[in-house]
């Protein structure tokens, strides 16, 4: 198996290079309005930004910025496949302008524009990044009535292009089945909380910008296991420091990512070239974790009805019955286009080679009788 990742430096209001309905998923992070962090960012693409932000008009400000995002989220629709989803991080902004303090309600203002775009929004999920800062409650302090509620969760909002995406060929349908979750990964991933510690934004030596506004690993490498299949294009249109082709390589997902500042282009390939080790040292958590599970499982019930038939081991549903890990060989890097080729094998093929792989997945999966 191989897969492709391409990134291009361009604006993602204009996605011309990719072809209708040539994407799977989308995984990303736009900039967020009336976050001051991107101010400048907002500005240089439409000045009017940077007039109503020095008149103090937060209304005009933030209609404005998301006027810029919905070009992009209307480029998505077009991008996407039939039953596509797009999972778009963002969070709420607080700010004082002139004299009023308020919140401008970011989410819901994207999910206004992409329901009239024709998107089906789905129920969302809620980011908890609870923060232990001393200076983390804003307002009257104490004394009733001027003090606000701290905002300590992002969203995670979930659309869809069209109906369920259908999985017509038999070929369709394996890598379907080869690319399933475990039962209790499904319990965690799709609950509408998510308490995924977040990553160190400092980047200051390394691209034009001092705060990466990254999102970690494993927030982008759950949405692609639960929402695309293997060998799948995922799209990220702001693909900053990289983090979704990293999680598409450890995935075995295609992906393509848009970023407009070009200055990220060592630490993007810089963070595509870790991809092997993340990745690998992924699924071989995911199966240890998995094996603690069937231990305290099995433990409760006795036994599980179910076993993989590629691995052996224990499994709750017939749906895990032909889940299979394919781990990243090597990454190659072709300068003219900007593109990544991951190349991968299956972990069988490990288990029969290498003896230290072995010993972790026999140590941890104790194989049904
Ligand atoms: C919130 S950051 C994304 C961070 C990313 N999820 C990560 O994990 O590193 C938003 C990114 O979008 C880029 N960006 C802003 N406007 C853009 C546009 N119109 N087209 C492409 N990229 C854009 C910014 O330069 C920034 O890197």
């Amino acid at each position: 198996m191989q897969t492709m990742h391409r990134v291009f430096f361009d604006d993602s209001a204009r996605l011309s290079f990719l072809s209708d309905e040539s994407v799977h998923l989308v995984v990303t992070s736009p900039p967020y309005p009336m976050i001051e962090m991107w101010d400048g960012a907002f500005s240089d693409r439409n000045p009017f930004i940077r007039d109503a932000l020095s008149e103090q008009d937060g209304d005009a400000a933030f209609e404005l910025m998301h006027e810029g995002l919905d070009r992009v989220w209307r480029e998505l629709f077009r991008v996407l496949c039939r039953g596509g989803i797009a999972c778009i991080n963002i969070g709420d902004a607080t700010r004082t302008m002139g004299d009023r303090f308020k919140l401008y309600p970011n989410h819901a203002r994207i999910l206004h524009a992409c329901h009239n775009i024709g998107f089906e929004v789905l129920p969302c999920i809620i980011w908890r990044k609870t923060t232990n800062a001393p200076t983390k409650f804003m307002g009257s302090g104490m004394l009733p009535a001027g003090a606000y509620v701290t905002l300590e969760h992002e969203y995670i909002l979930i659309l869809r292009k069209g109906g369920k995406r259908s999985f017509i060929t038999e070929e369709d349908k394996h890598r379907r089945r080869e690319s399933a979750i475990f039962w209790e990964e499904r319990n965690r991933w799709f609950s509408d909380i998510w308490d995924v510690k977040g990553v160190s934004q400092n980047i200051e030596n390394a691209s034009s910008r001092a705060r990466s506004a990254a999102f970690p690993f494993e927030l982008a490498y759950r949405l692609i296991q639960m929402y695309s299949v293997r060998e799948d294009t995922v799209l990220d249109p702001f693909l900053g420091t990289g983090v979704t082709a990293v999680a598409a390589i450890a995935s075995g997902r295609n992906s393509v990512g848009v970023e407009i500042d070009d200055k990220m282009e060592s630490l993007i390939r810089q963070n595509i070239s870790s991809a092997k080790a993340i990745g690998n040292a992924c699924i071989v958590q995911r199966i240890q974790e998995h094996a603690d599970f069937i231990s305290l499982y099995t433990g409760d019930k006795g036994h599980t009805k179910h076993q993989n038939s590629v691995y052996g081991f224990p499994v709750v549903t017939s749906q895990e019955r032909e889940i299979r890990f394919y781990l990243v060989d090597f990454i190659a890097y072709s300068e003219e286009s900007t593109k990544h080729a991951a190349s991968y094998y299956p972990l069988e093929n490990q288990l029969r080679l290498s003896t230290s792989m072995q010993s972790v997945i026999s140590n941890a999966i104790p194989r049904s009788e």
